[in-house]
């Protein structure tokens, strides 16, 4: 495993760091910390995250001039020295940069994929999970859409272990069904907000751990052929009525990388909230061109 920063002795210690973990969490790979595009050279898998991450109050938009740039070095220095890479983008603001790496790099989208979904429907789970009180190993709820404040929670399909989590909001408050609406809007903000929250908190840095566990559940579908089905930020020909832009999408993958994009009917209020989505990442990407 290599890690690459342009600030010199950075990656090599972080790598040291890890590397000295070894003996405890009982693992032998080989970490190198690396200021040279070379030695990426035939990585099978590259995971992004250069660029400046937001300050409190700042919405993943603003970063849009400074992260282009970095992401334009970034894309150039991966085509020439891992061009059979699969690509996950996690740098925001997402949907913008993983488009800019896919032009860049010329490679085929079903190897330039973003990471927002899996990181978005984990927090809107967590949040599910904190409010019924039960395990987050049984919930599964999925977000869809851009990676912003217009994301958008798939609520009808959210369920825990298969019993649908509006229906359980609503006994939790005695059948209240206004009260499980409101509920579910509370969940639903927070989770659209969540990123901001951690910002919020850290005042310096975005959130780190949750991010880096969702790219790493990618790339494990990738690299081991899971056959995962995954909310992922994939180029869109067609599907869900979209053509030409990544959109975060539900999306099977496996050894060739974005195996499937998999459809299914949004209802009229969820097509609406996928559409102002969409329209969200048009304004973005056209913003660069
Ligand atoms: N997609 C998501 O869900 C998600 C979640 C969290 C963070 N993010 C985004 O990920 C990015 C990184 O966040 P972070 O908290 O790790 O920030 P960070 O500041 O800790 O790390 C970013 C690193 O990029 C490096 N860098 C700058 N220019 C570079 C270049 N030209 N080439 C290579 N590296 C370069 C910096 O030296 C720095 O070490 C931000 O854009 C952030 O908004 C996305």
């Amino acid at each position: 495993m290599v890690l690459f920063d342009i600030v010199e002795g950075l990656p090599q210690g972080k790598t040291l760091d890890i590397a000295e973990a070894s003996p405890v969490d009982n693992f032998d790979a080989t970490l190198t910390g690396a200021n040279d595009y070379a030695d990426i050279k035939g990585a099978d898998i590259v995971i992004v995250t250069a660029g400046l991450p937001r300050k409190p109050g700042m919405s993943r938009d603003d970063l849009i001039a400074t992260n282009a740039k970095i992401m334009q070095s970034v894309s150039e220095g991966i085509k020439q020295y891992a061009p059979n890479s699969f690509v996950i983008v996690i740098s925001n603001p997402l949907d913008a940069m993983v488009t800019l790496c896919q032009k860049i790099t010329e490679f085929p989208s079903s190897r330039v994929m973003g990471m927002a979904g899996v990181l978005d429907s984990a927090r809107f789970a967590a949040f599910i999970a904190w409010e019924l009180g039960v395990s987050v190993k049984d919930v599964n709820a999925m977000v869809l859409g851009g990676h912003g404040d217009t994301m958008v929670p798939i609520i009808r399909y959210a369920n825990v272990n298969g019993v649908p989590v509006m229906e359980l909001i609503e006994r939790k408050y005695n059948g209240d069904k206004a009260k499980a609406k409101e509920v579910m809007a509370a969940l639903v903000k927070r989770t659209q907000g969540a990123g901001g929250e951690v910002v919020g908190l850290l005042k310096t840095g975005s959130a780190f751990y949750s991010p880096a566990s969702s790219a790493i559940a990618m790339a494990e579908a990738i690299l081991r052929d899971q056959k995962r089905l995954l909310p992922v930020c994939a180029l869109l020909n067609g599907e869900f009525g979209v053509k030409g832009y990544y959109v975060g999408v539900p999306c099977v993958l496996g050894a060739n990388g974005i195996e499937k994009i998999v459809e299914f009917s949004l209802d009229a209020e969820e097509q609406a909230m996928f559409d102002n989505s969409v329209a969200a990442v048009k304004e973005l990407v056209d913003s660069m061109k």
